[in-house]
């Protein structure tokens, strides 16, 4: 799907971007090169950004132990 018409990025182009490191939407943006022009697909972007944070595990958790 096209997220940046402007800049013909997609939701892959981003999900690639956050696989390579990308951290934060500006950095996404600048990556993929999404929202450097109108700026219109910034909500999508974010949206896209945050759904994909939403699939990813916690690193930082815990395995639960058994009661004993
Ligand atoms: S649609 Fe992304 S900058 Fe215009």
């Amino acid at each position: 799907m096209i997220v940046c018409h402007c800049g013909v990025v997609s939701s892959r182009d981003i999900a690639e971007a956050l696989g390579a490191g990308a951290a934060s939407v500006s950095e996404v943006c600048r990556r993929t090169g999404a929202a450097q022009n109108c700026g219109t697909c910034v909500f999508s972007v974010r949206q896209v950004v945050c759904q994909h944070e939403a699939t990813q595990p916690i690193a930082d958790e815990e395995p639960l132990s058994a009661a004993s």
